[in-house]
């Protein structure tokens, strides 16, 4: 099923609406957040969740959490002290449209709303409240020094090195895939699933298209076109970064990533029907072309 009209509303609602005094800066956030996107992660919310028995109610806050932290990472990630990236999703990035100083902090507001978001309103009674910090803890966990930041850092220290690839495919993991892990068990942990076979299915898939997802990105900046991806096509080239390309060839970046759907499917096999979205959501990371 297709989520992105349900997110798209849920995003505009939870944006703050630009004020005196922090105008700009709620102007950027919402530039940033309400300006495209394949909207991946959230989708992956509500798979997973609706596939476990959550409703659609139940999955908006982490969805929207997921989105608000993944385009703060995009928002940081082009901006001139990391990737440098003046196109994002077809049009100039944050720090183009509005400037640095502005970017960083509209980054800054853009995961503290997350989490806000994610913690739910004060009246939350249990067990309802429990199951918010279990998954504030997921998804800070996911994101910070041994996920997504880290894997950030791991990415700027590599640029114009040689890594291996048990090295690379840590990078992979930690920068793009930690999110996108949580983006899956999150939908889990909505539906009240936070262990047993399912969760670890789960775990196993979203490992599995998490690293997928970036070894596409890495292929498509080499075969995509600007147009096509709505950023600057051979970027990674230009600034020398270690990709899947780079080390294994088109061919072998291809392989890897048929290899890692191959797990994936594998991986939501024993779900059966409820397994299905999923599975196609797996096709859907490898297949894209954009
Ligand atoms: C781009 O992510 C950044 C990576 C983690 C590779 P997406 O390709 O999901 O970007 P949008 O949200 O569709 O713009
Ligand atoms: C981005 O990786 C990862 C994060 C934003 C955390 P890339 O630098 O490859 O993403 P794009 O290609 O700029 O979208
Ligand atoms: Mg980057
Ligand atoms: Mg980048
Ligand atoms: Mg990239």
């Amino acid at each position: 099923m297709d989520y992105r009209a349900r997110i798209e509303a849920v995003l505009d609602r939870a944006l703050p609406i630009p004020e005196a005094g922090s105008q700009r800066l709620t102007e950027a956030m919402r530039y940033s957040v309400l300006g495209g996107g394949k909207r991946l992660r959230p989708t992956l919310v509500y798979t997973a969740g609706v596939a476990l028995g959550a409703s659609l109610d139940a999955l908006d806050d982490p969805a929207a959490a997921v989105e608000l932290i993944h385009v703060y990472s995009l928002v940081h990630d082009d901006l001139p002290a990391m990737d440098d990236d003046d196109l994002r999703r077809g049009r100039p990035s944050c720090h183009r449209a509005f400037d640095e100083a502005t970017a960083i902090l509209a980054g800054d507001a853009l995961q503290a709303l997350a989490f806000e978001i994610l913690a739910g309103p004060e009246s939350l009674a249990e067990p309802e409240a429990l199951r918010r910090l279990t998954m504030c803890r997921l998804l800070a966990h996911r994101i910070g020094t041994v996920g997504m930041a880290g894997g950030q850092a791991i990415d700027l220290e590599s640029v114009g090195k040689r890594i291996d690839l048990a090295a690379l495919q840590d990078m992979h993991r930690r920068k793009t895939g930690a999110l996108i892990e949580a983006s899956v068990l999150l939908g889990a942990v909505a539906a009240g699933v936070t262990s047993g076979p399912t969760y670890r299915a789960l775990q196993d898939y979203s490992a599995a298209i998490g690293l997928a997802f970036q070894i596409q990105d890495d292929i498509l900046d080499v075969t995509g076109t600007t147009d096509a991806i709505g950023k600057i096509a051979g970027a990674d080239a230009a600034l020398d970064k270690p990709t899947y390309t780079s080390l294994l060839g088109l061919d072998g970046a291809r392989r890897a990533a048929a290899e890692q759907h191959d797990r994936a499917l594998a991986a939501v096999a024993p779900l059966g029907a409820a397994g299905q979205g999923l599975a196609k959501l797996a096709d859907f990371v490898v297949g894209r072309a954009s």
